[in-house]
């Protein structure tokens, strides 16, 4: 008696499957591969998407809404094994010649060293804002979430929802804050071999060619409240201070040789 049935319950629960599944993470709906020839893929009906890189080209993809102000999260599972020379790179960036940009950038390694994360962030078109951290995971092994929050009063970069960098609005000391550019969201793999590993003493082996970085559950919040207004509480700031004091390896604020008449206004925050 039941069999008759059993089709119609099977048809029913796959179509809300696939809407539960498209409301989240579902990059068809998000983003747009841009370029790379067939090198970025979109596998796992949507839910996975992978860019790689061989010695004729590397791929990228774009967000196909523009955000002002957010909270963006994406997923990725970084290059594994011997990765140097390339460099993965997940930015948020307005357009123009002033544009804003919000920079996290994977500079890939040799097996058993570590990636460097370097982050950077460009207002009216300014940079030299480097931050660089080491990571206190193999983020090559699995899926980490890599966060940009931004809001009117600060920027912050977060892994795995930990705080790796805080850049404050400061306009009221005169250093521009990007709050009127909508940006999109970017991400690509390419060689830059000439710089990325080492100061680009380590080139890229392109026998391990082709190489695969891989995202999922790209999310962006615009709407929801809690974003909005949210400060490091002390346990974020604790954070913060943990992987500055252990995990930094380059800050612009603090490198006197290279500003020798004196640090960024910001730095003195
Ligand atoms: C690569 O590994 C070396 C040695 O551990 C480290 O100094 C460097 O910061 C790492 N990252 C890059 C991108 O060179």
């Amino acid at each position: 008696m039941n069999i008759p049935i059993l089709p119609f319950l099977l048809i029913c629960s796959c179509s809300l499957l696939v809407t539960a599944s498209q409301a989240a993470g579902y990059f068809p709906d998000d983003v747009t591969i841009t370029w790379g020839d067939g090198r970025g893929k979109l596998l796992q009906g949507g839910q996975l998407l992978t860019l790689s890189l061989d010695r004729y080209s590397g791929s990228g993809f774009q967000s196909k809404q523009e955000y002002l102000f957010g909270r963006i999260d994406m997923q990725l599972r970084l290059v594994p094994g011997n990765s140097a020379g390339t460099v993965t790179t997940y930015y948020l960036s307005s357009q123009g010649p002033a544009h804003d940009e919000i920079d996290f950038e994977f500079l890939g390694n040799l097996s058993g060293n570590p990636y460097t994360v370097h982050t950077n962030v460009f207002t009216q078109g300014k940079g030299g804002r480097e931050q660089q951290f080491h990571l206190w995971f193999d983020p090559t092994l699995d899926f980490h979430t890599y966060s940009i929050l931004w809001n009117l009063q600060r920027i912050l970069f977060l892994v795995d929802d930990v705080p790796i960098r805080e850049f404050t609005n400061q306009e009221s000391m005169g250093v521009a804050f990007p709050n009127k550019q909508p940006m999109r969201a970017y991400s690509s793999l390419w060689n830059a071999d000439d710089w990325a590993t080492m100061g680009g003493r380590v080139k890229t082996d392109w026998s391990n060619a082709p190489f695969t970085a891989s995202y999922r559950n790209f999310n962006a919040d615009m709407s929801s409240r809690t974003w909005r207004t949210q400060a490091l509480d002390a346990s974020g700031m604790q954070k913060l201070r943990w992987v500055q004091s252990n995990y930094m390896v380059y800050n612009y604020c603090t490198d006197f040789k290279r500003f020798p008449n004196g640090l960024p206004p910001e730095c003195n925050h």
